[in-house]
């Protein structure tokens, strides 16, 4: 399946101020360096919030983690959860075509897609309100044919069953999600032979369809009414509710709880202490390394207006530093390895913070132990494979 970014692209994304608040939110669960694994729920929540996920809105979390935008844009096209095209304004059908759904049926279930929906996969259905595709196996084999209908799944899929679910879910209302043939589960059809002890207390559809059931929001987009966004490992919500129409310059959450006491430096500041001060005033977009200079954030190291007589050290040779990056070090003060050398945690995260379009690059590449090792004269690996010329 060729997956790529849509023709049509919107000219921006930003988030409500709440999903912006719960995205931020979300990095700081992950250990200092690692805040790009919070890759896949941002962009999640960015599906959520505009229906499918646009290039600006890869390129806006891509900015907000540090990371390059063909490193975002490889995890959105990785996986079948992310919808890189517009998709149906009540739902997205995701039929299951591998070996078990395809033996029990799932071509039919396709055929009435192509009928009910549109002739091809990933195109609208007449009235908006519906798309469809084949994805690989879903992991619930056992109750095939079946599909994946926004968050849920529906199972023991019959062609009939299928173009119900359509026409209700077009009625504006949502079938309980789970077996469509009468199983609990994925109990023989014939019923329980064995465990039948658990028979009796168990809830009125099995817990995946209970949950499902409880929770309603099988089609449901994200739409505010969610709030508050719970980040119980800050001990506290994210955010207050969301003003639609006010996007992502509004007010930015709490800073993050530092997760360790440990002091990082002299001074006393822990590491995570020092990127939660970096994060309480963060990030309105700036568009020049000027702007940038001006975010107070951790704490400035000191700088030069120049590079010394004997001339600016190849800042390239510190891995994660691009032309770009060396130009936008040096337009902030930074010329030379033994500089870099000396930043402290503190200093660390100010930087991190003030390089617009590669925030978090110091850290995440630990470039103060690298521009260690430069300074005293020795060789990194990266360093060698750049005097080598393999390195592009
Ligand atoms: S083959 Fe369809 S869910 Fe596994």
């Amino acid at each position: 399946m060729l997956r790529r970014l849509h023709k049509d692209q919107p000219d921006s994304f930003a988030f409500t101020p709440a999903n912006q608040a719960w995205a931020e939110a979300q990095i700081t669960k992950y250990p200092e360096g690692r805040q790009a694994s919070a890759i896949i729920p941002l962009l999640w929540r960015a599906q959520e919030q505009e229906g499918w996920l646009t290039r600006p809105a890869i390129e806006h979390i891509s900015d907000m983690l540090g990371l390059a935008y063909i490193r975002g844009l490889e995890v959105a096209s990785f996986y079948f959860m992310f919808q890189l095209q517009p998709v149906g304004s009540v739902a997205h059908i995701q039929i299951c075509g591998t070996l078990s759904c395809m033996i029990c049926g799932a071509e039919d279930l396709v055929a009435v897609c192509k009928e009910k929906i549109a002739d091809k996969p990933h195109v609208l259905s007449a009235d908006g309100k519906f798309s469809w595709e084949e994805v690989e196996c879903l992991g619930a084999c056992a109750n095939a044919p079946m599909a994946q209908i926004g968050k849920d799944y529906y199972e023991d899929l019959t062609t009939a069953g299928l173009s119900q679910l359509l026409d209700d879910m077009a009625a504006g209302t949502v079938p309980t999600p789970g077996p469509q043939n009468g199983r609990y589960s994925c109990e023989p059809l014939s019923g329980l032979t064995s465990l039948k002890e658990y028979e009796s207390g168990k809830t009125q559809y099995n817990a995946s369809a209970q949950l499902a059931s409880d929770i309603g929001d099988t089609i449901k987009p994200i739409d505010g009414s969610e709030v508050p966004l719970l980040a119980p490992w800050q001990g506290k919500t994210t955010a207050k509710p969301a003003t639609k129409a006010k996007p992502a310059t509004a007010k930015k959450a709490s800073a993050p709880k530092p997760a360790a006491k440990k002091a990082a430096d002299a001074s006393g500041v822990t590491k995570q202490e020092a990127i939660a001060k970096s994060k309480a005033k963060p990030a309105t977009k700036t568009s020049t390394a000027e702007d940038a200079a001006s975010v107070s954030a951790g704490k400035k190291p000191s700088t030069l207006t120049a590079a010394r007589e004997t001339g600016a050290d190849d800042l390239k040779m510190i891995k994660g530093v691009g032309p770009k990056m060396e130009k936008l070090l040096n337009s902030l003060g930074f010329f030379h390895f033994d500089q870099v050398a000396k930043w402290t945690d503190e200093e660390v995260a100010w930087v991190d913070q003030n390089l617009e379009g590669f925030k978090g690059r110091v850290s995440r590449d630990n470039w103060v132990a690298q521009a260690n090792v430069l300074a005293n004269g020795g060789d990194t690996e990266f360093a060698s494979r750049v005097k080598k010329g393999s390195v592009y």
